[in-house]
């Protein structure tokens, strides 16, 4: 175990709001052994950048490790060549190029759809009703996953995610993990005669036609289904409230003086909707006096990161005109999101201004609860509103 400095949390405050102690942890510890989470915390956004490019100590490889055991040895849990292999097989699918000139017309018409059954109501849960088909739809897009639909999509990624932060080995949430891989595994077996047949861009198709083994494809589409479907549905429904809290900064972006991306971007770094990633320790290391060792389990705290006082003034403040290069959302080593783009256009060029276009006088109308310390987001988005524009 390392011997960094000890600094103790009480869980269900730190998962209500993570905050207040990552706050005291850069200032008091930067670098943490927190017992409730059997790990060493690293909480200072410039130790996170010079140490996640570290994979020669700081190793994403974690054969033992949930993730792993339930959704077969994906390309996030590699390290090096293997890594960078996959890498490459994937890009095709989310590389800019492609966002542009595929995702984003299928991003738009399948947004507008889901605006258009909010056009029957006057009030309802956004969260259920808006961000989470629209992040669906485009999920089932870019897998290749067409014949799943949004709702089951939500389903089996939330499964996985519970199952991969399941530390106390609770059988049902394990059974249920294994519920939704093999529904995901039973889609795949549908669609790929269908992509073998007209290969396209979707991340089956394009790891098919990479040479990638059964298992590799597998494991890799329930990757981004892990880490596609919470993150921008999370991020939508938390930028929607925070610019229904802050009538000020919703101002200057609908009188076009920010851009939509750079709202997307400061809810990001203010509430990071993927707060924690782990690394397994591969060899003796030192860094700013705390010794490391084989085994130990390290979390980098991007969430903490994007609020470091050293880097961000007022970081706790949502203020969409500050300059927020240097953040750590989509991460900052080799392992730097490889959805980046296709979330960017999804959230900052379709679903959030699409929603202000043509939702007429949208407010919230009851609690927006939030929740969570290695994701975080609202749990809720009741809102109402005036019609909606065709
Ligand atoms: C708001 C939206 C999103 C956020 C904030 C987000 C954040 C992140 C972060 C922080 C990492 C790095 C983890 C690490 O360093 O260990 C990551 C990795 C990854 N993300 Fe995302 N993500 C988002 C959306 C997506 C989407 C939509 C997809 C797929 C369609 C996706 C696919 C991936 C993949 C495949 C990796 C692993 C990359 C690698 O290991 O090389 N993400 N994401």
């Amino acid at each position: 175990m390392s011997n960094a400095p000890v600094y103790e949390i009480e869980h269900s405050r730190f998962t209500a709001d993570p905050y207040p102690d990552l706050a005291a942890m850069r200032e008091r510890a930067p670098i943490a052994y927190v017992p409730q989470l059997d790990a060493t915390l690293i909480t200072r956004r410039d130790d996170i950048a010079v140490n996640e490019k570290r994979t020669d100590v700081f190793s994403s490889e974690q054969p033992q490790g949930l993730m792993t055991q339930l959704m077969g040895e994906n390309l996030m849990r590699k390290d090096g060549r293997a890594h960078m292999d996959e890498r490459r097989a994937i890009y095709p699918s989310m590389s800019p190029q492609t966002v542009r000139e595929v995702w984003a017309a299928q991003f738009r018409s399948d947004t507008d759809a889901v605006l258009d059954t909010l056009a029957s109501t006057h009030r309802a849960d956004l969260f259920w009703t808006y961000a989470m088909p629209t992040s669906g739809r485009a999920l089932c897009a870019m897998t290749g996953l067409t014949n799943m639909d949004a709702d089951e999509m939500n389903r089996v990624s939330q499964g996985m995610i519970d199952g991969c932060a399941n530390y106390i080995g609770d059988p049902a949430v394990e059974a249920h993990c294994h519920d939704c891989t093999a529904a995901i595994d039973r889609s795949i077996d549908e669609q790929l005669p269908i992509v073998t047949a007209n290969p396209d861009h979707s991340l089956l198709s394009v790891q098919l036609q990479a040479g990638l083994s059964d298992a590799q494809i597998r494991a890799n589409v329930k990757l981004a289904i892990s880490g596609g479907q919470n993150e921008p549905r999370d991020a939508i429904a938390g930028a929607i409230w925070a610019l229904l809290t802050h009538p000020e900064q919703l101002a200057l972006v609908l009188a076009g003086k920010v851009s939509w991306l750079q709202v997307f971007e400061e809810y990001a770094r203010w509430i990071s909707p993927i707060g924690m990633s782990p690394r397994r320790v591969a060899q003796t290391h030192t860094y700013e006096g705390v010794t490391f060792e084989p085994e130990d389990r390290v979390f980098l705290m991007f969430s903490s990161g994007n609020r470091d006082e050293r880097h961000f003034d007022a970081p706790d403040r949502f203020d969409v005109t500050r300059d927020i290069s240097g953040n750590l959302s989509f991460g900052a080593g080799p392992h730097y999101c490889a959805g980046a783009w296709a979330s960017r256009e999804l959230i900052a060029e379709v679903a959030l201004p699409r929603f202000f276009e043509r939702v007429v006088n949208p407010r919230l109308d009851g609690e927006v609860p939030f929740s969570g310390w290695a994701f975080r987001g609202p749990l809720a988005l009741p809102c109402a509103w005036g019609g909606v524009r065709s």
